[in-house]
């Protein structure tokens, strides 16, 4: 198993995400006489993991069934340890698109915080790009490159415990793409430049509050960056419902002393709704690019 490349059979090490329900999941580390319990009943790793094939329905000690998920960013996302607020897919789609991300990219990123984002983006540059990203809480830091290591894409990563403010990314000239998510990115903007390659290269900063999205945008232009755009990325749910109502009779035939045509039965349909509550603002997604002249 490796976060990206897929691996047929569970083996001691990996990462599985024990999928209860869509709302009712939560990552394993199988391990040899591990058990983890479950409102199902018990998963014995031993028995019940190791050999089976990622995707299997286990029957826990309870009688109630699991299906045993292979990991992959998507999943993470939603499953990871927070230790700091993170992005999500609906966000971290759009910076991998707009930041023109492939296989072979160079990306420089600070702050690592919990790995959400560091984990797509190592999934779209593997095989051969690679990720410098910064982080300057050591904890952090410790933290994301052990979890790099257990998933198996620490080659295709390095972390950094730095200031990313102070100190840049520790590369030169390199970076096809830079990612700030730091509460003042306006003071990195000149150490990303340093980073990018020497000519072009793009760079996103996600940034709650407007303000922030201002300095960054001077800062910006102080350093000749063109192309500035920001935008913000709002999910809309619907909620898709059977919805059961009367049948009017419109025809000819109605009294017209009826104040209404009497209804004649009950038609059902699929409507669409969205839903009162959704998830509001989370951050401006400010890109530019680095000039080639
Ligand atoms: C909101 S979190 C990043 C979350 C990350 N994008 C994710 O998806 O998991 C911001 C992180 O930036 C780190 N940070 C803030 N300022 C920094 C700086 N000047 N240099 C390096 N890291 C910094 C914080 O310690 C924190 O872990």
């Amino acid at each position: 198993m490796s976060f990206v490349e897929y691996g047929e059979l569970m083996k001691e090490g990996d990462t599985a995400i024990i999928f209860l329900g869509h709302d009712s999941m939560f990552p394993v580390k199988v391990q040899h006489g591990s058990q983890t319990q479950t409102k199902y009943g018990v998963i014995r790793h031993s028995a019940d993991l190791i050999g089976k094939p990622f995707g299997s329905k286990v029957t826990c000690s309870k009688g109630g069934w699991v299906y045993v998920l292979h990991p992959t960013p998507e999943l993470w996302t939603v499953n990871l340890p927070h230790r700091t607020q993170i992005l999500y897919s609906t966000d971290i789609s759009m910076i991998t698109m707009m930041l023109e991300l492939k296989p072979g990219s160079v990306v420089c990123e600070s702050g690592t915080g919990s790995g959400s984002l560091s984990h797509a983006i190592i999934r779209t540059i593997a095989p051969t790009g690679h990720l410098y990203t910064v982080e300057f809480h050591q904890q952090r830091a410790e933290k994301a490159e052990e979890e790099f290591r257990e998933h198996k894409v620490g080659h295709l990563v390095t972390v950094k415990n730095m200031d990313v403010c102070k100190s840049g990314f520790g590369v030169t000239d390199v970076a096809d793409a830079v990612f700030l998510d730091i509460p003042s990115p306006w003071e990195a903007i000149g150490h990303a430049k340093e980073a990018l390659k020497v000519k072009g290269g793009r760079i996103c900063s996600f940034s709650p509050c407007i303000e922030q999205v201002q300095r960054t945008c001077l800062a910006l232009e102080e350093h000749g960056f063109t192309e500035l755009d920001t935008l913000e990325i709002l999910l809309r749910v619907y909620d898709v419902r059977t919805v059961s109502l009367p049948i009017a009779d419109l025809g000819a035939g109605t009294p017209s002393s009826l104040p209404c045509p009497a209804p004649q039965g009950v038609a059902q349909f699929k409507s669409g709704v969205p839903l009162k509550e959704v998830v509001g603002h989370t951050g401006y997604l400010t890109f530019a690019t680095k000039s080639l002249f």
